[in-house]
């Protein structure tokens, strides 16, 4: 990838692009908070509302930022704000490309947090932690973990300098080339860690808890839950999808390569949900344990199968690379932003947009700890007993990407010209029409209706 946007570079080949799109996609996103989430909100009718989401909101998103980025082949603020100018709009949709950049740089410090605790996992892993570990003990890790201030921002700053690391050295190098068969590989050890849970007593009860739908436990939030997560797990909303397309070619087909990274995902989080939930069962442990989760069902896993040694190490590396990929995709357009706006340069960029969401994450670490009965908003019932992490996360998943991304669907399916639309989608007559009905109806009457009625519940 190029390291400046306005030079109109674009991507050495389709299968690179691919891979830098589900780098981005693939993350934390589905192998730890997916699960997480799922337990909280009572299982399979969090995730058939999920699966929804992704299909009739970001599916036509995602096609849309990418579609945006080719058009303007600029930063996604520039982007918008070329686009718009020439449609005659306000200017004021430039701040569209300015909420992703907020949004990335929120995201990026508590997401490195969690990926400082899967670095620390793969040290329990290599020192042979798991062997043995019961219901009691893998909490005790898990909470010894958290209680500490200092290994967790150790940890975070691990994370945060391998992410700065690359960034600042441009993407195409070795990552890119690595994710080629780390990406593979992972999907690989997940289907190992299913057909493990599958021999474990709660397989039946795991699998029917994720994929039988009890409707009766959806809830105003759990819809806004669904919706917030299929943003968050897309990389939608955050203009990262925007800024990947502005080095898209026009030859690319956006329709099919986006139903394959939605796919992809979405094949990744069930597949971590299917191994997750057995374990869950079948240990008689917490389902709605939140965050520690994977934290929890994984290790035990680890200490009891064959092998479990080795697959504990592999499957914690293969969690942070799949982590990395992503938070390079999240400090990017800080970065990008951050460069063409003050006279820094890229290093210099880098490094203080590295600095400024490190010196934020923090906040995170000690969300955990010290701060875990801070709970700055609690005077409102809907912030209840939430701490600066939960609202960070509250604020990007459930507030910020909803709203970028209606304003994005919007702004495509109701400014831009239909004909401009076809050609740049390149579908069949057929195709094209549901395309469009469901991006000018659908998608923003679904955002708009689930955001209110779960801001309400
Ligand atoms: N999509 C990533 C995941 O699922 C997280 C992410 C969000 C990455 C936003 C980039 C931008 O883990
Ligand atoms: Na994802």
């Amino acid at each position: 990838m190029s390291q400046k946007s306005h030079t109109h570079a674009q991507w050495s080949s389709r299968v690179a692009f691919l891979l830098a799109a589900v780098g981005s996609s693939v993350g934390l996103g589905n192998i730890w908070k997916f699960p997480y989430m799922t337990g909280e909100s009572g299982g399979g009718a969090f995730v058939l509302v999920y699966l929804i989401c992704i299909a009739l909101i970001g599916l036509p998103i995602l096609m849309s930022e990418w579609m945006l980025g080719r058009l303007g082949q600029k930063n996604p603020m520039s982007t918008m704000q070329q686009i718009s100018g020439r449609l005659k709009r306000s200017p004021a949709w430039a701040l569209v490309g300015l909420a992703g950049i907020l949004g990335a740089y929120l995201i990026l410090s508590f997401y490195s947090v969690i990926g400082g605790w899967a670095l620390a996992y793969v040290k329990y892993a290599v020192t042979n932690t798991f062997g043995g570990l019961d219901n009691d003990s893998v909490g005790g890790l898990f909470g010894g973990l958290l209680e500490s201030p200092t290994a967790l921002l150790g940890w975070h700053s691990v994370f945060m300098i391998m992410t700065v690391g690359v960034v600042i050295g441009g993407v195409a190098g070795g990552l890119e080339r690595a994710a080629k068969t780390l990406m593979p590989a992972l999907g690989i050890l997940l289907l190992v860690m299913v057909l493990y849970a599958a021999t474990t007593p709660g397989f039946a009860e795991g699998a029917s808890y994720l994929l039988m739908p009890d409707l009766s436990k959806l809830t105003g939030e759990t819809v806004l839950a669904a919706l917030g997560h299929a943003f968050f797990t897309l990389s939608l909303g955050m203009g990262i999808m925007m800024a990947y397309g502005s080095y898209l070619s026009d030859d690319v087909n956006i329709g099919r390569t986006a139903v394959v990274v939605a796919v992809m995902d979405t094949v990744i989080a069930l597949m971590a949900g299917l191994a997750i939930f057995p374990i869950v069962f079948s240990n008689g442990l917490d389902a709605a344990a939140g965050p520690g989760l994977i934290f929890q069902t994984l290790p035990l896993a680890f200490g009891q199968m064959s092998g479990g040694w080795f697959f504990g190490i592999l499957f914690f590396v293969l969690l942070v690379f799949a982590a990395w990929t992503s938070s390079i995709s999240l400090l990017e357009p800080i970065v990008e932003w951050l460069e063409e706006k003050s006279p820094l340069s890229r290093t210099g960029a880098t490094i203080a947009a590295g600095l400024a969401t490190w010196a934020l994450g923090i906040a995170t670490v000690l969300s955990f700890n010290l701060w875990s009965g801070v709970h700055p908003l609690g005077v409102f019932a809907m912030f209840e007993g939430k701490t600066i992490f939960d609202l960070l996360d509250y604020l990007t998943s459930k507030i910020m990407l909803p709203l970028t991304g209606l304003a994005t669907i919007i702004f495509v399916g109701w400014y831009m010209q239909r004909d401009e639309l076809r050609t740049q989608l390149n579908m069949s007559s057929g195709a094209f029409s549901v395309w469009y009905a469901i991006s000018r109806f659908i998608t923003p009457i679904g955002v708009a209706a689930v955001f209110i009625f779960g801001l309400l519940h």
